[in-house]
């Protein structure tokens, strides 16, 4: 579903931005799951993973690395932008003993779906202090600062086996995730300009097959094996228009 929707609150958590906007008639959708969201003055909109939902509110953790999350970011309270989800495959919750990981801004589906598991146990990793203050939204967390790693802090958990990781973050730590369990599930990234399967902006390889992310994923589990994008994020081509 696309709506337009009031901005009902933008804040400071770290160096990340918490967005929140009215629900509306939107539905939460499954964690994991993605929001185009309108980016002001830019062209496309940028997805976004639900990071809460409470009170008539749907919140969004929003790094500022470029100008679309910046112009995200700088929105005001009674704002209006477009809002079009919930996308894509979220995390499977019919889970057993979940531990949830984040690293970075990969904590933002973090909070929302403890919510929805009960608060199950979370190692959280993060660059700095100031980043680890994120880690507030995500209740039972155990938080580690570079260098130490979160596949550090997970080796040290008791049946490591036995635990259902539900991770987001950096591909790094993806793949170290993937090769402690293959039924981890790993939410991935790719550019998306449409979000619902139709321009292929988003096509990655998986499992050696051309896939578009936005409608396989982007939550894959570690036993499809080995996710590879096809255009690094950062080297797109400079159209000149401000996507
Ligand atoms: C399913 C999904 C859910 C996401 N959820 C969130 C979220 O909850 N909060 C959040 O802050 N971000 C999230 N992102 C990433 C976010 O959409 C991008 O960072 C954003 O589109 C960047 O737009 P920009 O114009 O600010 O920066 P750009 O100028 O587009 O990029 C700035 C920098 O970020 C890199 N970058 C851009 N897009 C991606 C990407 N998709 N993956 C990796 N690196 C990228 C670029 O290479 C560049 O270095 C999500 C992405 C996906 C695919
Ligand atoms: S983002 Fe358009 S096909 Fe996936």
């Amino acid at each position: 579903m696309r709506a337009e929707q009031r901005v009902t609150g933008v804040e400071d958590v770290g160096p990340y931005r918490l967005l929140r906007v009215e629900r509306g008639g939107l539905q939460p959708g499954t964690p994991g799951q993605f929001f185009m969201v309108e980016a002001p003055g830019r062209l496309l909109p940028r997805p976004m993973s639900l990071c809460l939902e409470s009170g008539g509110e749907l919140g969004f953790l929003l790094d500022p690395v470029g100008p679309g999350t910046r112009s995200l970011a700088a929105c005001e309270p009674g704002q209006r932008i477009r809002v079009l989800g919930p996308l894509g495959n979220g995390y499977d919750l019919s889970v057993v003993r979940p531990v949830l990981v984040g690293g970075g801004i990969g904590i933002a589906p973090l909070p929302y779906l403890s919510r929805r598991l009960g608060e199950p146990p979370a190692v959280l990793g993060f660059r700095t202090a100031w980043h680890a203050e994120a880690a507030e939204l995500v209740p039972n967390a155990e938080v580690v600062i570079d260098p130490v790693l979160v596949t550090d802090a997970l080796a040290e958990l008791d049946d490591l086996e036995g635990a259902d990781l539900l991770a987001c973050g950096p591909e790094a730590m993806l793949r170290a995730v993937a090769s402690l369990s293959p039924r981890a599930q790993l939410a991935w990234e790719a550019p998306m300009a449409c979000g619902y399967g139709a321009c292929y902006g988003c096509a990655v390889e998986i499992d050696g097959a051309l896939r578009r992310l936005c409608v396989d994923g982007p939550v894959l589990r570690a036993s499809r094996g080995a996710m590879r994008g096809l255009t690094p994020v950062d080297a797109r081509p400079d159209t000149g228009v401000a996507a």
